[in-house]
Formats: C-alpha cells, structure tokens, sequence
C-alpha cells in the first residue's frame, strides 16, 4: 500500500556553467523592470555579483544593492530588506548567494508585498497578496533554497528559529550556475556540503518520505558521495562542483515533498543559541540521531550505505556501515566538533526543548522527548 501525496515544483530550473548570466532575460520574462539585488559582503567580495550587475545594466534593468544580510538571516534583515524594495518600487526580488541571502529574499517577498513583520508568517501560509517574485542563484551547493518553498528565519529576541512556508515563496526560477560555486573555501565547501548530504538523508528515511522523494533523494547521496570529498580537495574541480549542485538540488526536491528530521531540529536548536554554521551543526548532530533511531530505520539506512558506495551483508550491517561513513565524512572534511561552539550545560534544557518544539521532530523515523535530546547532548559534549 502507497499512501497518498501530492507532488508541486513550481521552481524552473536553469542548470549548467553560465546560467547566472540570464539573470536579465528572466527578469524580462517575468515581466518585471526593477530589481532588488540581495546578497551579503561574502559574496560581492568574492566577485560573484559583477556578471550578475552587468547583465542588468546591459538590458538597462535598474537595480538596487541590498547586502545587509547576516549568516543565520535574522527578522531584522528581512524587515529592512523590505523596507529598501517598497522604497525602491521593486517588482522583483534577485538572491544571490547561499541559504541566507535567498531565504532572507522569501520572507523578505512577503513582508515587502503584504506588510506585517517576518514573524507573522512563521508556519505554513497561504496569501491573496501575491509575494515579491524571487530569482534565485545559489552560490553554494548546500540549502538548495533556490528551489524550496521554505525560508528558515532567526527571531532575535526569542533566539529561535522559525519556519516560513509557502509554494508562493518558492522562487519563479533557479539560476544554477556551477561556475558561481567555483570560488566556495574549504570549509564552506564542507558545511554546504553536509548540509545537502543530511537534505537527502532525513528526506529518504524520516516518516513522510514517498517514492516522489526517495527518488531524488537517493540519486542527490549518490552525487553527494561521490563528489564532497573532490570538490573540498581541489575547489577548481568543475565535475566535482557539478556534481555537488546537483545534488543539492536533488536533495532540496526530496525534502520540500518529505521532511528534514531530528538532526534538522537539533542543528537548527544549537545554530539559534550559538550563531553556529547550520552545515556544522548539522554534521554534529548527524551521528548522533542516526544511532538513536537505527532501530526503526535499519533498511533505509542500509540503503544509505550503498548510496554513499559500501558494501555490506546485512542490512544491520550496513546500517552500522552508514553511521561510521558520516562521522569518517566529517574527520575528513575537517568539520568542527561541538566543543568549537561552547555549548553550556546549563543550556542543554533549552536547546532541547528548542529541539522537540521543532514542527519537524515528530518526522523522525524514532520520535525523540526532550530528555532524549539532552541525552543526545550530554553524549556529544563528553566525546
Ligand atoms: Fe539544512
């Protein structure tokens, strides 16, 4: 028996090197002639902004740099953000960047075309007021917001990070560009690259999985198995980056019709309290989950074994297989253990009551309570 679902991508997907050189077509073909341009200073001085600019001031598009964007993109950035597209008359929205700057453009589409504050559209939302519409150009290869319909925000004065979610948000199209991905350093490599690789693997084996996303999934760990370890070894290696925008692209396809789970709910706990890097958070917590829930998950996780290329007899064994492969991931890439962040124990209670208030928790192949969260923690912190 299948359980009933249903499937929407309302993204168009523009793949391959030079795709960000479009940027002014699609504005044109959206029907859209003022642009708000939102980054942040990372991107801009890497130079991923110049050929986007140009193509807008060769097709005499005018646009307006919007860089205030913090990493964990805060309700201030999206509420100023919207302040400067009503100011300017924006009709269109264009993302650069990584998972910040392109969430921070889908609350921002709301905010700016139906007034409110960030917070107000935490959850699942429906709106008569169309929002902004958003191009989006990722320039890691990691959240895969450029085709999600899910903006992840961080409330400053609650220090939580809430959920903004809609089909209407969902960018009108994706520039995937690999070239825009060349230029990531190492250790972004690494945390985007964890981050797609956790996308593929909470989608594939979390409750709401269906065949509409466990397909993506698993060809998004294959790619992702493949080509991480290449593409942070040598930057420059084009198929490697290739291969590592696909799959997060794929990655992204399979948990916008799945779920993430509990390294999600953990991951996005820790990088609330303590600003963490999501991708970081995200392999700390990986392991972790993965040994709590193994019990009701070992067949998908065998799966997983073999997407990632181990051979194994038994599904058990491969399960035991997946968990040793992504902490082995982690040492190679160099990732941070939790002891980088300065995790308190005094803080363990509210992280994981941060942890299980996560709309996301009960997706879980093995439901955690609070006081398995904090379990989880006391067990990482003393490793
Ligand atoms: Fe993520």
């Amino acid at each position: 028996m299948f359980s009933p679902f249903s499937y929407e991508m309302p993204t168009r997907v523009e793949f391959g090197r030079g795709a960000a050189m479009k940027t002014a077509d699609e504005v044109r073909r959206l029907g859209c002639s003022r642009v708000l341009l939102l980054s942040d200073g990372g991107v801009k001085g890497a130079g991923l902004l110049d050929g986007v600019r140009k193509t807008l001031d060769s097709a005499s598009v005018p646009c307006e740099l919007f860089l205030d964007i913090e990493p964990n993109p805060k309700d201030r950035n999206v509420e100023a953000a919207a302040e400067a597209a009503r100011t300017f008359g924006a009709d269109c929205l264009v993302a650069v960047g990584g998972g910040s700057p392109i969430d921070c453009a889908k609350a921002t589409a709301i905010v700016a075309a139906a007034g409110g504050r960030a917070r107000d559209y935490e959850g699942r939302f429906k709106s008569d007021i169309p929002p902004l519409p958003i191009i989006a150009i990722p320039t890691t290869a990691g959240t895969a917001s450029e085709l999600t319909f899910g903006a992840v925000i961080t409330d400053t004065e609650a220090k939580f990070k809430f959920t903004v979610k809609s089909t209407q948000l969902a960018p009108k199209v994706a520039l995937a560009d690999p070239e825009m991905t060349a230029t990531m350093p190492k250790n972004l490599t690494a945390f985007t690259g964890m981050d797609a690789l956790v996308h593929a693997i909470e989608a594939y084996t979390c409750r709401v999985a269906t065949p509409f996303s466990d397909a993506p999934a698993i060809t998004a760990m294959e790619l992702i198995g493949k080509y991480l370890r290449r593409a942070w070894r040598d930057g420059g290696d084009m198929e490697a980056r290739e291969g590592m925008l696909l799959g997060s692209l794929l990655a992204g396809i399979a948990f916008s019709h799945s779920d993430v789970a509990a390294v999600h709910c953990l991951a996005e706990a820790l990088g609330a309290m303590y600003d963490a890097p999501h991708g970081a958070c995200n392999s700390i917590a990986l392991p972790a989950i993965m040994e709590f829930s193994m019990d009701a998950c070992v067949e998908r996780y065998a799966r997983v074994a073999s997407c990632l290329g181990l051979s194994f007899s038994t599904p058990e064994e491969g399960a035991k297989k997946a968990v040793e492969e992504v902490k082995q991931m982690a040492r190679d890439l160099e990732l941070p253990s939790i002891s980088v962040f300065g995790v308190r124990e005094e803080d363990f209670e509210e992280i994981a009551a941060k942890s299980e208030a996560n709309s996301s928790n009960p997706d879980n192949p093995k439901v955690l309570s609070k006081a398995d969260y904090v379990h989880i923690l006391r067990k990482l912190t003393s490793e």
